[in-house]
């Protein structure tokens, strides 16, 4: 009922319920993790529920064009990759393409500016060519490492020319996984002990993952924000098992909250408390959410999450929280369009220099169906509750802002019509079933 056909320009009807249940695809961060850490590790990895969408898919094909084996990435097929070591990535014959992955790109900067002697060339599509790199190339280069690129290195096509590296004591100067994970994987091949220390906490996948397969990684500091690593341990094949991805959960919890006469579950989100940060706003606006059955699965926290549609509270967003929501910010602003009163984001001017500059696409998208929203800096103020009508929007390209906008064509009054559509499948290739499905 909720969409038409089409690949890439879609009609999204307005009103409805949304009712029944819904198990989302693989935490994204998660299973780039699991591809990366089983390429260095030795013997088998076996990943089951992995993520069946594009940006995994890039991380994979760069493995595999460094000799790395892995078997199709296909839904609901357990993946194998069979590890070459440390030290075992052979260098490529071409170009390494990170297509829309900024997590790709990251995190092999840091596994590649290490191994002495080999030549990497990373690149992507038009949005990850213009997204910043220099803030992992400039802490790699103290460590010893070489990498250029466009732009004083800021941007790909980045060159890297493996060295030896050498331990070393990084402040990071945003909270940012991507970062703390290219630093931390540079460190597994080191001289030294390399101990890097972030502003506020950051998802911390990587250290959960990275222990699990035989790391020597610690962490501590006071606030537990120093991550120490000590290079020499041998990683080795393990299990993994990925939960699902809070990021694509959020789009079912905010639209169930909001969309009158809507009753959904969500199964199997990963509930790990540096992921959270919507589950604590949704809670501030008073949402009918329940956490149900939360168990644990090989070392992070699931659960599934029950959620009844209620009058919402507008919410208040602010610098401390940004890094445990970043990824579900244009949800939130969908969200806020549709409470009673005023909204406001503030210390998120990272969301510029995501897969579009997210602050922009959303309040220009959303003007186009009428909402009323003040683009600062580094955040927005949204004065909800003002009816929003269908109108004709685009994606601009990127896979939450696809996602987020059929959610405000479903709250919105009179049907819309969603350019690039397409988007959605970076993160999330069967969304657009899974919305037909539950939207009655
Ligand atoms: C990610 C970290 C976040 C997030 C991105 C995935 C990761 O980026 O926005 O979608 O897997 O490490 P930053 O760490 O750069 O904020």
């Amino acid at each position: 009922m909720a969409t038409s056909n089409s690949p890439s320009k879609r009609t999204l009807c307005s009103g409805g319920v949304l009712v029944g249940k819904v198990r989302v695809p693989g935490d994204k961060s998660i299973s780039h993790r699991a591809l990366l850490f089983g390429a260095i590790s030795e013997g088998l990895t076996k990943v089951e529920g992995i993520l069946p969408a594009e940006d995994p898919i890039s991380t994979a094909n760069c493995l595999r064009a460094m000799g790395v084996v892995i078997s199709p990435i296909r839904n609901g097929e357990v993946v194998e990759i069979e590890g070459l070591g440390l030290d075992g990535l052979k260098e490529p014959d071409d170009v390494l393409d990170c297509g829309n992955s900024g997590t790709t790109m990251r995190l092999l900067m840091g596994l590649l500016v290490g191994r002495k002697d080999r030549h990497f060339v990373l690149s992507g599509d038009s949005s990850l060519r213009n997204r910043p790199m220099r803030r992992v190339g400039r802490p790699l280069k103290l460590m010893g490492g070489e990498i250029t690129g466009k732009a004083d290195g800021d941007f790909a096509p980045l060159a890297i020319n493996g060295q030896n590296l050498r331990g070393a004591v990084i402040g990071t100067p945003v909270a940012s996984a991507q970062i703390k994970s290219a630093l931390l994987l540079a460190a597994l091949t080191a001289e030294g002990t390399t101990t890097v220390i972030e502003p506020a906490h950051s998802r911390d996948h990587s250290e959960r993952m990275l222990r699990a397969f035989g790391a020597n990684l610690e962490v501590g500091g006071e606030i537990g924000r120093h991550i120490i690593v000590r290079p020499g341990a041998i990683l080795k094949g393990q299990k993994v098992i990925v939960p699902g991805d809070i990021s694509s959960a959020a789009f079912w919890l905010i639209a169930a909250a909001l969309l009158p006469g809507s009753e959904l579950t969500i199964e199997n989100i990963g509930l790990n408390p540096t992921r959270t940060g919507v589950l604590e706003i949704l809670n501030q606006m008073d949402a009918n959410i329940e956490v149900i059955n939360e168990f644990e699965v090989a070392g992070e926290p699931v659960g599934d999450i029950r959620v009844k549609s209620s009058e919402l509270k507008p919410f208040i967003i602010n610098a401390e929280i940004i890094p445990r929501l970043i990824d579900e910010v244009p949800i939130l602003t969908v969200a806020a369009c549709f409470c009673d009163g005023t909204s406001k984001i503030t210390g998120a001017s990272e969301l510029r220099i995501k897969e579009t500059d997210r602050l922009a696409v959303m309040t220009r998208q959303l003007k186009a169906m009428g909402a009323d929203i003040e683009e600062n800096p580094d955040g927005l103020i949204i004065h909800g509750k003002k009816q929003l009508h269908g109108a004709s929007l685009n994606s601009e390209t990127d896979h939450r802002v696809a996602m987020s906008l059929a959610i405000a064509a479903l709250l919105a009054k009179g049907d819309s019509l969603l350019e690039g559509s397409e988007a959605a499948a970076v993160s999330y290739p069967d969304f657009w079933k899974d919305l037909d499905r539950l939207h009655k």
